[in-house]
């Protein structure tokens, strides 16, 4: 972001990519949309999440995803030839409660089965057989949902919306709950200040209320997701404080394992008038964030210590280890890193005697694996993710290069995207992070 006022010393994002007032509806979706529908069609977890100010493009940007995305999902589905059923859910959220927007603001349960998984008891997905179905659907949503005039946008969402397209077996009609992919759109409500709130009534106090509260929690956890990335130390992220984080936990916390599926796209939208330099800084402070973390969590990913070890690893690394005096007990070692880090001494020593070793070559090769875990486990403490910016600017520039070969699939071609400074005197400019 280039200088605010006069006072502020310029400071810079590293956004995946930078949309400015030359991007057009159809370009905002081939950079953010098509990847999260390859990635619905491929059985993932897709999410669009759009964040900033009042009045910042949130709900246009939102709106133009649902019906693209909706286009392009019946495209892709006639070119594969893929006999898949279509349903569409949408809600919204304002404070404690949710109400289904497809079925007269029926009041809906969040519930939350224990196994950390969030269930929605109530809300009724549509069946669509055409994308007008969808639009339909949607439209009808978006008129429903609840809005009110505010100091910065006439049409001021005053609830959190989130709309879900999903792909099931025709088969499985009845049962919504499985889906073989998705894709949610969460246009959330922009934050008020309170100057602005001097002639609310109760009830608008009240909705102004909730809406910052949940945001605030929304900033609590990608703050704690940060920390947590870091791996400073345990870190509790806390979903349950609000409704919203709780419907939201799914895609912003990180995977588990290579077959859980998700991508998430993080809009920043930033205004340029100076009045909101503010405004823009703080919401450009959350996506650098969250950029953070996805990048603290692609090194942890990428970090292989001992608990990482396969079984091959194992057997060489105790056959090289002490000059190679153990070489002949290294075939006995045919454990994974995981399962070495548990194992109690007293197996270990079985296993060296059965072998031909001793008790004292058990110690040693017992002691000298948790060396090195503990040497590990230190260095990946201090590996700070700043440490690698060298070779972030040369990804960077790269991707930059990438990007002008094949402007309107960027990201395909790199994981990294663009770098740019947002000092673009744009209305809407949005920022757009994607974690996977
Ligand atoms: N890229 C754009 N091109 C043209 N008009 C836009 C664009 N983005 C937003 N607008 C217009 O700006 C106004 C405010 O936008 P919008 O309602 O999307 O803001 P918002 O971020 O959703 O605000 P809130 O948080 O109050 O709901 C609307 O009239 C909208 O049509
Ligand atoms: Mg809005």
């Amino acid at each position: 972001m280039g200088a605010l006022t006069d006072k502020v010393a310029t400071k810079k994002y590293e956004p995946h990519v930078a949309m400015g007032p030359e991007v057009d509806d159809d370009a905002v979706f081939s950079l953010l949309g098509a990847p999260l529908i390859d990635c619905m069609l491929g059985g993932g977890r897709a999410c669009c999440i759009a964040y900033g100010q009042t009045g910042s493009g949130k709900t246009h940007t939102q709106t133009n995803l649902q019906i693209r995305a909706a286009r392009e999902l019946f495209r892709a589905l006639e070119t594969r030839g893929e006999e898949l059923l279509v349903m569409v859910s949408f809600f919204e959220n304002c404070g404690d409660r949710c109400y289904d927007l497809l079925h007269e603001r029926h009041e809906v349960q969040l519930r939350d089965d224990g196994t950390g998984e969030v269930h929605l008891a109530g809300l009724r997905a549509v069946p669509c057989a055409t994308v007008e179905d969808v639009h339909d659907a949607l439209a009808f949503g978006n008129r429903v949902r609840r809005t009110e005039a505010t100091a910065a946008n006439a049409q001021s969402s005053r609830s959190h919306s989130i709309c879900t397209l999903s792909l099931h077996q025709p088969s499985q009609a009845a049962d919504a709950t499985t889906p073989v992919g998705s894709l949610r759109i969460v246009d959330l409500a922009g934050s008020e200040r309170h100057e602005n709130s001097a002639t609310h009534s109760a009830e608008r106090l009240q909705e102004m209320k909730e809406i910052n509260y949940s945001l605030g929690c929304l900033k609590e956890c990608i703050r704690s997701q940060l920390l947590a990335a870091k791996g400073k130390k345990q870190q509790h992220v806390p979903y349950r404080n609000s409704k919203l984080t709780l419907l939201l936990k799914e895609n912003l916390e990180p995977g588990i394992g290579e077959q859980d599926h998700r991508r998430t796209a993080f809009i920043a939208h930033v205004s340029p008038m100076r009045s909101s330099a503010a405004h823009s800084r703080n919401t450009l402070d959350y996506a650098a964030a969250m950029i953070e973390t996805s990048r603290a969590e692609q090194e942890r990913k990428k970090f292989v210590g001992p608990e990482q070890w396969s079984k091959k690893h194992m057997v060489d690394w105790v056959a090289q280890l002490d000059g190679g005096r153990f070489t002949h007990l290294a075939p006995s070692f045919q454990m994974t890193g995981k399962m070495f880090a548990v194992s109690w001494v007293g197996e270990l020593h079985r296993r060296v005697k059965a072998a031909g070793g001793t008790e004292a070559d058990s110690n040693f090769i017992y002691d000298a694996f948790h060396m090195e875990l503990k040497k590990a486990k230190a260095a990946q403490r201090s590996r700070k993710p700043s440490d690698s910016s060298e070779a972030r600017t040369a990804a960077v520039a790269s991707a930059n290069q990438k990007r002008k070969a094949n402007p309107t699939r960027p990201w395909e071609s790199s994981g990294l995207g663009v770098a740019m400074e947002l000092d673009v005197p744009a209305p809407h400019p949005g920022v757009h992070v994607q974690r996977e």
